[in-house]
């Protein structure tokens, strides 16, 4: 049973490292007596050991946004998940679709990746899959969620305490400033469920396993989305640039 929400902020390129620096402090100060969610950052490479050096002590915790497959070795621009760990980083995003658009990720590489994560066991992957608005309009969604889940995760261990974070990201709705309609989320979150049941089992997926959203989510429209039976919490990009926003979000998602 997952005990806490995730509120994980996804700060993707937009900051340089000064910025992402005092939007930490900001972050650390404001999160100073949340103790209801997890709540996790995730800023660019450039700045993760600078930004875990403010956020130490506090209720914020770090994560990165991207990591590669193989330990060490010949692998140019690239960062292993020991790496990442040892700046003090606990969570990872994977397979997010700014990178399978951007930079082609495909399946076999966030399957790798995923596994890659698992087997350091000092990260938490958060797992991206969403449809984009072809797939939705021609009626595929429910598959292509069930496809991506198996394509990521199938023959993957889950040990122990070990967590997998799954964010339903419907790629349609990601930076619009619309989030979907939070029964349509709901909705998707079940099939997730399902298909994480069929793969694993209920009991691994309901000790072992979170389903959070993500797409174009605000302190104006995240009510809706606070009550929502499935919903183990919320990947934020947008609205995490601000420290008084991303609060505001964290704090009506655990209420
Ligand atoms: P958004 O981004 O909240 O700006 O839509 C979320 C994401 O891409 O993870």
């Amino acid at each position: 049973m997952p005990i806490k929400k995730y509120i994980i902020a996804n700060w993707k390129m937009n900051l340089n490292l000064a910025e992402s620096v005092n939007l930490a402090k900001e972050m650390k100060e404001k999160f100073s007596g949340f103790d209801q969610g997890e709540v996790v950052v995730c800023p660019s490479i450039l700045a993760l050991s600078e930004v875990e050096k403010i956020l130490k002590g506090g209720k914020a915790i770090l994560g990165a946004q991207n990591v590669f497959w193989e330990d060490k070795g010949m692998y140019t621009g690239e960062i292993s998940a020991d790496m990442l760990a040892e700046v003090g980083c606990k969570y990872v995003i994977l397979g997010h679709s700014d990178r399978r658009k951007y930079l082609f990720e495909n399946y076999e590489m966030i399957h790798k990746k995923v596994r890659a994560v698992m087997e350091t066991e000092k990260l938490t992957p958060i797992v991206c899959i969403g449809e984009t608005l072809e797939e939705k309009e021609s009626d595929k969604r429910d598959f292509v969620l069930v496809e991506q889940l198996q394509q990521a995760l199938s023959g993957i261990d889950v040990f122990g305490e070990q967590r997998v974070i799954v964010a339903y990201e419907p790629v349609w709705a990601l930076g619009t400033g619309t989030a979907i309609d939070p029964a349509e989320a709901e909705y998707a979150h079940k099939i997730i469920k399902l298909a994480l049941n069929d793969m694993f089992g209920m009991r691994v997926v309901s000790k072992n396993f979170s389903v959070i959203y993500g797409g174009s989510i605000n302190s104006k429209n995240v009510k809706s989305f606070a009550n929502l039976e499935n919903m183990d919490g919320l990947l934020v990009g947008g609205a995490s640039l601000k420290a008084e926003e991303f609060y505001k979000v964290a704090k009506s998602i655990v209420n």
